[in-house]
């Protein structure tokens, strides 16, 4: 295990993501750009982040506004060039920042030429670069397999007379990824972006790769609900997390492996004993070379993304049993991270309320492992009142009213108090949001000492300036009462310290007892510098760090 000093930069930093539809404009067109985010980089670096990820930035016809890829190695003209990308990663790297990719293996757009090519004809060449079967006898799909945006994962081709595969929408076709073609392909624009100087990428759905080569139909959730997405009334058994997924895992990471210091970051829906197994630990390829058992080495993604603090009930006894679990399936030399908002949930602020997502930040920056913070929730902004007539996400127009929609959490940044919230001198592709205080505005909160801004700038450095937090370890972790606690100890002999993290995650007062130590922090941002000893008191949704003496 590497000690502290060793760790690399995306286990000791915090990465940003940017949702660069929404980011910062700057041609007008009302949606965000390159230039615009080259502008915005500073903020980024006064902030405190050590890495943005961009999702996709691709040629795409944006049915599912760029994860559906027409040309992996390009960039859309909305967004900007390849030489403006090339120009960003140069001012992030000036500037200290890294640089992530999200990429999307698992399908590319009905419109890439791949996909145009292999439905073109059955003995088309690409044809097995996608998902190709007969109809079933009655003529109508082969199987019972749904689409993640509701309705069936099958599409026909009246030309060819026969069913594609698509795990979401139509537009988007899953590639056949037992085609040692396609897997040479990716490879390949894998590498196009690390010549440039990418640091890392995020994968996109990368638990789906692999479909059941049998194409068995997949059995019925008897706990699903009428009215609940479609895709959830059976259960992906044969559509995701397949074993043979993580010899695919295991190669990405090699033409990684070929660079120094790259980041692979899996996008991974799965219960934590499932989660973890995409580290690698036993090395599942066929291919015996990899297998590293004697020195424990990983194989899989540095980071499976772990979503858990979204996904669960947010109460300590909850939290604490997450945390202590989470800590304990973790194969050996595994680095943990933790998510908190990205582009597919409701904003943090508006599942938690504005109290508890100051105590969500304090426990995104001060837990074990790598946090990733989605952009604006730094400003703890709510999810947008989206109109019918303004709704564009397909997950929403696909399964209209029953809570699919995206569009809530993707709404602009909010940097300033002139027209369009600075965003855009056009007509925002979603609109500008506003509503409770603390969603105002990067310029207002930066002016206001209390914002949860300021807290976000304040935490990001007490991480940064603590090993306990950046790279120590975790400790007596435990619910009291509605007091989320735990201890993070630098292993740093020559600067040992103990820190302490409470966390009240109740709307009521809570006191727990603490060991005489000095407040470092509190999520209201008063009271810094104190000694206390004994019971400490805790306002209603307040958290503190303190230094243990
Ligand atoms: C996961 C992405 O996060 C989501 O936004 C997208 O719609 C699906 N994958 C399909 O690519």
């Amino acid at each position: 295990m590497s000690t502290p000093a060793e760790r690399l930069w995306w286990q000791n930093g915090t990465i940003y993501q940017i949702y660069p539809r929404s980011f910062q404009d700057t041609d007008g067109d009302g949606v965000g750009d390159l230039n615009g985010i080259l502008s915005r980089l500073d903020y980024l670096v006064d902030l405190g982040v050590a890495a943005v990820w961009l999702s996709p930035i691709y040629p795409s016809p944006m049915a599912d506004f760029g994860y559906d890829v027409a040309d992996y190695t390009g960039v859309d003209p909305i967004f900007g060039t390849v030489p403006d990308i090339e120009a960003l990663i140069a001012a992030a790297h000036t500037r200290g920042l890294k640089f992530i990719l999200d990429f999307v293996p698992n399908h590319s757009s009905d419109q890439h030429p791949w996909f145009l090519e292999s439905r073109a004809s059955r003995t088309n060449p690409k044809r097995d670069w996608y998902l190709w079967r007969d109809p079933a006898a009655d003529g109508g799909p082969p199987n019972n397999w749904r689409s993640n945006f509701g309705g069936p994962a099958w599409t026909f081709d009246g030309a060819t007379g026969q069913f594609f595969y698509h795990s979401f929408l139509p537009e988007q076709p899953d590639l056949n990824w037992r085609n040692p073609e396609v897997k040479a392909a990716i490879y390949d624009a894998m590498r196009f972006w690390l010549d440039r100087g990418v640091d890392g990428f995020r994968m996109d759905v990368i638990w789906m790769l692999i479909k059941d080569d049998q194409f068995r139909p997949n059995p019925p959730n008897p706990e699903w609900q009428p009215g609940s997405s479609s895709f959830g009334s059976i259960l992906p058994l044969y559509t995701a997390d397949r074993p043979e997924t993580h010899a695919i895992v295991a190669e990405m990471r090699e033409v990684m492996n070929a660079y120094t210091d790259r980041l692979l970051i899996g996008e991974i829906y799965l219960p934590l004993d499932r989660l973890v197994t995409y580290y690698g630990a036993t090395a599942q390829r066929a291919d015996e070379n990899v297998t590293d058992k004697a020195t424990n080495s990983l194989h899989g993604a540095d980071m499976p993304f772990n979503f858990h603090l979204i996904l669960s009930p947010w109460n300590a006894a909850t939290l604490a049993a997450l945390i202590v679990q989470y800590e304990a399936l973790l194969p050996p030399g595994a680095w943990p991270n933790w998510v908190l908002g990205n582009h597919d949930q409701s904003r943090l602020a508006s599942r938690l309320g504005e109290a508890q997502a100051r105590v969500a930040a304090l426990v995104l920056l001060t837990l074990r492992g790598t946090p990733t913070l989605y952009y604006g929730d730094e400003l703890g902004m709510l999810d947008g009142i989206i109109a019918p007539e303004e709704v564009q996400d397909p997950a929403e127009k696909r399964q209209p009213g029953i809570g699919q929609g995206r569009d809530p959490e993707r709404t602009p940044m909010l940097w300033d108090s002139s027209p369009n919230a600075g965003f855009t001198t056009g007509t925002p592709w979603l609109p500008i949001t506003s509503g409770s205080p603390e969603q105002s505005s990067v310029a207002t909160q930066t002016a206001q000492a209390r914002s949860i801004l300021s807290l976000y700038r304040r935490l990001l450095a007490l991480r940064r300036r603590h090993p306990a937090l950046h790279a120590g370890a975790i400790a007596e972790v435990r619910a009291d009462g509605g007091v989320l606690r735990y201890e993070r100890h630098s292993s740093d002999d020559a600067n040992p310290e103990r820190l302490l993290i409470l966390a009240n995650l109740t709307a009521d007062l809570e006191t727990t007892q603490v060991p005489p130590s000095r407040v470092l922090l509190t999520t209201l941002l008063d009271g810094d510098g104190g000694l206390c000893e004994g019971p400490f008191t805790l306002e209603a949704g307040e958290g503190v760090l303190l230094e243990l003496l």
